[in-house]
């Protein structure tokens, strides 16, 4: 069991459940968040819609004279330049927390820069983050999961390990994060955004909502990610080298109570995105049309949920409100990928339409696919612990159980591969795959 500890505003994760107890006997554990502080914490990075900036975002649970970012090109011997930002406030039960969010512009594509944020109250430490890249030969490395939270963090030492080894270009975590990000008046949250700091002040931590973080309407979430797009971190797209990658919410169709004109607000959103990223000069450009979001719209799981149905509302619609199906509308517009979480499993499906398995061949059944490839990644490690399955469906081409995560590569107009690197055997590629496409366009 991995457990996360933190003393003199260091994070630590240990596995060896005694040693933190021997520490524990030795320093006083000191609680994550610091109520009243204007020190910096919960420092993590965005990526925008523009290559050549990001967003850093912080917590402080006291008000600041002003919300600055110092920064330089890593390594550089001047003086760190500051650039100022905003701050807005929101209170959680009994805690009130200020979010600062500093955009830094004119930046170099995969480029390190130095940073520290702060205000004249207080500063964070140093820390180096890496832009995403450009240009044609440009091949972005991704580590992908959902369901990743504060307790039973498993994945968190293997995470970490592979963004500082340098080869990852951003994360995408596909909802449920912290579990949940609001107990605990958000101290739970805290404590998730102080754990993975350490990987997100490097390179943009890429979020949408899962059903975990659904507390008023989605509240802690819209506050404390910073996602472009302008609609509170709940559905964007950007583009990163020969992908054009759309993030969104599954979530919208299941927690009616807030609202069902969010569903078509989304819906029409999707199409125009999916209209402009599928003009023959976009796919051109970019040929890759990945889309995620946390539920998924197949899977066979034992725990019952909404992808078990036949008529899942994720995938055939619902009748509450404006809302085609969201399977006919991505096959509509040639969407290569669907890559969701939820189920604390991975699931690779065949190339899918409708319960029919569409491959392109039967010899290499991911090249120039005929239909949607989907793959679900949700045993990133939290408190739920992991899905059992069914007996495979014949629409289903792969699934594992171990806790673990998925690293996407988009190496060309061409070629996109996925590993399943398994936590439980230590880093064990459990499943590898790579759809081709040999021209851009429709199936
Ligand atoms: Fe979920």
């Amino acid at each position: 069991m991995n457990i996360v500890i933190k003393f003199c505003g260091m994070m630590a994760e240990v596995k060896n459940v005694g040693f933190v107890f021997s520490l524990a006997l030795i320093f006083l554990v000191a609680p994550i968040q610091s109520e009243g502080s204007t020190f910096p914490e919960q420092i993590h990075i965005a990526a925008t819609e523009d290559p050549t900036s990001v967003i850093v975002t912080w917590i402080t649970f006291a008000s600041t004279p002003d919300s600055t970012v110092l920064w330089r090109l890593h390594g550089s011997a001047i003086k760190l330049q500051p650039v100022s930002g905003y701050s807005t406030n929101f209170n959680d039960g009994k805690v009130k927390r200020f979010v600062h969010r500093v955009k830094l512009s004119d930046l170099k594509p995969s480029t390190k820069y130095d940073y520290q944020c702060g205000s004249s109250a207080n500063w964070s430490s140093l820390y180096t983050m890496r832009t995403l890249g450009s240009g044609p030969d440009y091949s972005p490395v991704f580590l992908v999961y959902g369901d990743f939270g504060y307790d039973n963090a498993q994945s968190m030492s293997r995470i970490r390990a592979e963004v500082n080894a340098g080869g990852i270009d951003a994360i995408l975590h596909v909802g449920d994060l912290a579990y949940d990000i609001f107990e605990d008046d958000g101290r739970k949250g805290d404590n998730f955004m102080n754990m993975i700091q350490s990987v997100a002040t490097q390179i943009p931590y890429m979020t949408l909502p899962g059903n975990h973080e659904y507390y008023q309407n989605f509240s802690d979430y819209r506050n404390r990610f910073s996602m472009p797009g302008g609609h509170e971190s709940i559905f964007y797209s950007f583009d990163v080298g020969k992908a054009h990658i759309i993030m969104f919410s599954t979530e919208v169709y299941l927690f009616i109570e807030f609202g069902v004109k969010q569903i078509g607000i989304q819906y029409e959103w999707l199409e125009q995105d999916l209209k402009k990223a599928t003009t023959p000069e976009a796919l051109a450009e970019r040929p890759w049309i990945i889309a995620m979001a946390h539920h998924p719209m197949y899977c066979s799981t034992v725990s019952f949920g909404d992808c078990n149905r036949r008529a899942s509302i994720i995938r055939a619609g619902t009748l509450v409100a404006h809302s085609d199906p969201l399977e006919k509308l991505f096959y509509k517009y040639g969407v290569d990928m669907f890559v969701s979480g939820h189920k604390h499993i991975y699931e690779r499906m065949w190339p899918l339409y409708d319960y029919q398995v569409l491959n392109g061949s039967y010899d290499a059944p991911y090249t120039n696919p005929k239909g949607i490839v989907h793959l679900i990644t949700g045993s990133a490690g939290c408190r739920e612990r992991h899905d059992t399955y069914n007996e495979q469906p014949d629409w289903l081409a792969f699934v594992n159980g171990d806790y673990g995560f998925t690293k996407m590569t988009v190496h060309n107009g061409t070629h996109v591969s996925f590993k399943q690197i398994s936590d439980d055997q230590d880093g064990k590629i459990v499943d590898s795959f790579t759809v081709i496409k040999e021209k851009p366009g429709y199936y």
